[in-house]
């Protein structure tokens, strides 16, 4: 069994940001799914999406996780909000969910500092009104998924890594 923290979770939810704080607190690797597909392709996650669609972007989300499974142990891996689809996911690693209503992810997208760029690299958000209708569809396949499940709610970044590393160790 491998041992990778899978983070799966709604765009905006703070996956990015806890792996990334979680990486330089046990000074571990965090890879980032999104990342790493703009890294193989030269192109932004955005682009992707408006010049070949969905379910292109979807495949190479596969093949992404095709790699982690052959290839990646010991690290800590943020995932886009739709990677849960991937076929292997759960032999990735240890999927923890980071959960919280879209209501608290909308105000949290919103009112960040760089709330405008935030939402434009993202999109499925581009219209709230289909973004939370995705929410709701999700909302059941990832817990399905989780082998623990966070609430992220009101929480600062500590009590979050806190939460993951009581589930995954005690
Ligand atoms: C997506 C989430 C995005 C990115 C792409 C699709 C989704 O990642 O992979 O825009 O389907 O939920 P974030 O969850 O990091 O925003």
């Amino acid at each position: 069994m491998k041992k990778n923290i899978i983070l799966i979770g709604f765009m905006g939810v703070g996956k990015g940001t806890t792996a990334r704080a979680y990486a330089k607190m046990y000074g571990v690797f965090n890879i980032d799914t999104d990342d790493l597909i703009e890294s193989k392709e030269n192109q932004k996650v955005k682009e992707i999406f408006n010049e070949y669609g969905e379910k292109y972007f979807r495949s190479l989300e596969q093949d992404c996780a095709d790699w982690i499974e052959e290839s990646v142990d010991d690290s800590f891996i943020s995932c886009g909000g739709g990677f849960y689809k991937v076929e292997n996911l759960k032999k990735l690693g240890k999927v923890v969910l980071l959960d919280a209503s879209y209501e608290w992810i909308y105000n949290r997208l919103s009112t960040a500092e760089n709330s405008k760029a935030k939402l434009k690299k993202r999109p499925l958000f581009s219209e709230p009104k289909k973004a939370k209708k995705l929410y709701k569809e999700r909302a059941k396949a990832y817990k399905k998924l989780a082998d623990f499940v966070i609430n992220v709610e009101d929480k600062d970044i500590e009590s979050i890594i806190a939460d993951i590393n009581k589930k995954l160790y005690i």
